[in-house]
């Protein structure tokens, strides 16, 4: 694995933020864990029902927590970058462990598979267009024909007024889920000044451009949106 520099992926490199992960991301995305359990009716849809599934960004082991639990058959691959989320991962799900393989690294340093199917939730906003577009194709690469591929992460329009008023609603709704005030407001900064959010419409693009097909927008939620895409 190469190491890549990026302000984001140092904060999940601290044990402390890793530690205390899993109380975040529900209080920031609405419907946080019913995205997990939609994820798994589509990839119920198409995958076999022993499916080996390819979890991008898996740090924390939330959603492998939520799939492994729903559907007993399934097995797991979850990939991730920063070695406390791993060990998070790890922690969280105990004797589920069994039924996963977690690898450090990035898309390009996952085994090939191929795999049933595929998941990458809130991690791929923290790639830039470019590195959004390669890291969907590696993972796409890994899936047999015909595989689901579940995405979910911020991805809202980008024109200055309404990026704004987005960005707004998003730190609104994470006030109103308890996140003290001035955390919010930091994490909408750090939203506006260093993550490379994209037009839903260039997401939607990135999916095509990397041979997916039937791309259809599953979940919107203020900053949100949620695709699935089926391997051509
Ligand atoms: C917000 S967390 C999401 C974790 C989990 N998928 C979930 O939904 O709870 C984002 C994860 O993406 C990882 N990450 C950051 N940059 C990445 C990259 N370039 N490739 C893959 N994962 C990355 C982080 O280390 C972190 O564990």
């Amino acid at each position: 694995m190469t190491e890549k520099s990026d302000p984001f992926l140092e904060l999940f490199k601290d044990p402390e933020h890793a530690a205390r992960y899993a109380e975040g991301p529900a209080r920031f995305m609405p419907g946080f864990h019913a995205v997990h359990r939609m994820a798994g009716v589509l990839i119920r849809e198409y995958a076999p029902p022993d499916a080996c599934v390819l979890v991008h960004g898996a740090g924390g082991g939330l959603e492998i927590e939520a799939f492994a639990g729903e559907n007993p058959e399934w097995t797991f691959l979850g990939v991730e970058p920063a070695k406390p989320m791993l060990d998070e991962a790890r922690r969280r799900l105990g004797g589920l462990n069994e039924r996963v393989t977690l690898h450090h690294g990035y898309a390009e340093d996952a085994p090939r598979g191929p795999f049933d199917a595929a998941t990458s939730l809130l991690t791929l906003h923290f790639l830039n267009a470019a590195e959004r577009q390669d890291t969907v194709s590696e993972i796409v690469s890994r899936l047999k024909p015909g595989s689901p591929f579940v995405v979910a992460h911020c991805s809202f329009p980008q024109a200055a007024k309404q990026r704004d008023t987005w960005l707004t609603r998003h730190r609104e709704f994470a006030v109103a889920s308890g996140v003290d005030p001035q955390e919010a407001e930091n994490a909408r900064e750090t939203i506006s000044g260093n993550l490379a959010t994209l037009d839903p419409e260039i997401d939607e693009q990135i999916l095509r451009d990397a041979g997916l097909s039937d791309v259809t927008l599953f979940y919107t939620a203020f900053t949100w949106r949620g695709w699935i895409g089926r391997v051509s």
